[in-house]
């Protein structure tokens, strides 16, 4: 086996169970937990983030896709597994195979599941998604009472679980996450009317968990907040979460230059002093975005040091003028804790214009993911 570079991405599965602990404690008892996984655990690695929070007491499983759903069987969780994406026209046998809950949002969908459940002589469970002002998926609520009626001849759809999701949980200040719940309620009426009794009822993503009365409910879909991306002001509350990922690498070449250089693609840092230039092996092939041309900063001994010049595909060089004393080899935090010092992905989002979902997800597949405190 060759031996890889070293960037990599550290996975703290402590840092997870404590976020995963916060949840527990600011939905309270009688409120199950729903952990979303989707796109690789936001890029933290499905594979060893879902049997860390299966172990901490995650319920339930939530993936985007079909095949996303797949790959948790094929990892051996075994708790019910919702696919918030819902089904693709031929992906129906995948969801009986491996007993995936659908999320519904469309009768020809429905009917295509429910005709394969049928011949298969099984039924299946689904969770119905409600459109209560996302515009994204879902039926909107004015078309209820034309699909509840459709969906109740579907004898081989059971439905066990009632959803919504929120358009701006995360601007606590706007009135629109107030009057989804207020139309979530009425959903709920109308459906039991029609004689429908959805065991979980759910639209609470991580910002509504965090600063929201969760009335009516009794499942929330945290995900971004497992991983220590939603540490943002209003959403404090006395509670604490942990960055669970901290991708590093090493300084790979050092190098004095004069004053009046060129530093990367464009010479779009130009030396004003006679400098010391740091090459890391890291790059926008590997997530580091090139945004952050002339602009990221890293960490090198717990000491920041600014990214001179163009991100390249495999590469940023860093001016570590500064800082004489480093050496080749020293580790280089690019996101994460460094001692006292930290680089959040908030910090990073912010400069490049973005979300911490991003940063997370952008970590390319070429970064092995490593975890530590397993
Ligand atoms: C339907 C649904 N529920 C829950 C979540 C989790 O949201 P968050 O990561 O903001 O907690 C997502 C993520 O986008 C989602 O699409």
């Amino acid at each position: 086996m060759p031996v890889p570079r070293p960037t990599r991405a550290e996975i703290d599965l402590a840092a997870l169970r404590h976020n995963f602990q916060e949840v527990l404690g600011a939905v309270g008892r009688g409120c199950d937990v729903l952990a979303v996984v989707k796109a690789d655990a936001y890029g933290h690695g499905v594979g060893h983030v879902a049997p860390a929070l299966a172990a901490a007491g995650a319920r339930l499983f939530g993936v985007a896709l079909v095949e996303e759903g797949v790959a948790l069987r094929r990892l051996g969780i075994e708790q019910p597994i919702l696919v918030l994406g819902g089904v693709f026209p031929g992906q129906e046998a995948e969801i009986l195979t491996h007993r995936l809950t659908p999320v519904l949002y469309d009768l020809n969908g429905a009917r295509r599941l429910n005709s394969a459940a049928r011949n298969a002589g099984q039924a299946i469970d689904y969770h119905l998604k409600v459109d209560t002002g996302m515009g994204r998926l879902g039926f909107r609520v004015e078309t209820l009472g034309e699909v509840l009626p459709v969906l109740k001849q579907l004898k081989s759809l059971h439905m066990v679980g009632l959803m919504s999701h929120l358009a701006v949980a995360d601007e606590p200040d706007r009135p629109l996450t107030g009057l989804q719940y207020q139309a979530f309620a009425g959903v709920l009426e109308q459906v039991a009317g029609y004689g429908f009794t959805p065991h979980y009822r759910h639209i609470a993503n991580s910002a509504a968990i965090y600063s929201r009365e969760l009335s009516g409910c009794n499942l929330v879909r945290p995900g971004i907040s497992l991983y220590g991306g939603l540490t943002g002001g209003p959403f404090a509350h006395g509670f604490t979460q942990r960055p669970v990922m901290c991708l590093v690498s090493q300084i790979a070449q050092l190098k004095d230059v004069p004053l009046g250089a060129g530093i990367s693609y464009g010479h779009r840092f130009v030396t004003t002093r006679h400098s010391r230039v740091a090459a890391i092996p890291v790059g926008y092939a590997d997530g580091y975005n090139r945004l952050l041309s002339n602009r990221g900063e890293v960490l090198i001994d717990g000491r920041r040091a600014p990214v001179a010049g163009t991100v390249c595909m495999d590469w940023i060089l860093i001016d570590v003028t500064d800082h004489p004393d480093v050496q080749v080899g020293d580790r280089v935090t690019l996101l994460g804790r460094d001692g006292d010092a930290v680089i959040t992905a908030e910090e990073w989002a912010e400069k490049i214009g973005s979300i911490t979902y991003e940063v997370f997800c952008q970590v390319s597949k070429r970064v092995p993911r490593i975890v530590v405190n397993a």
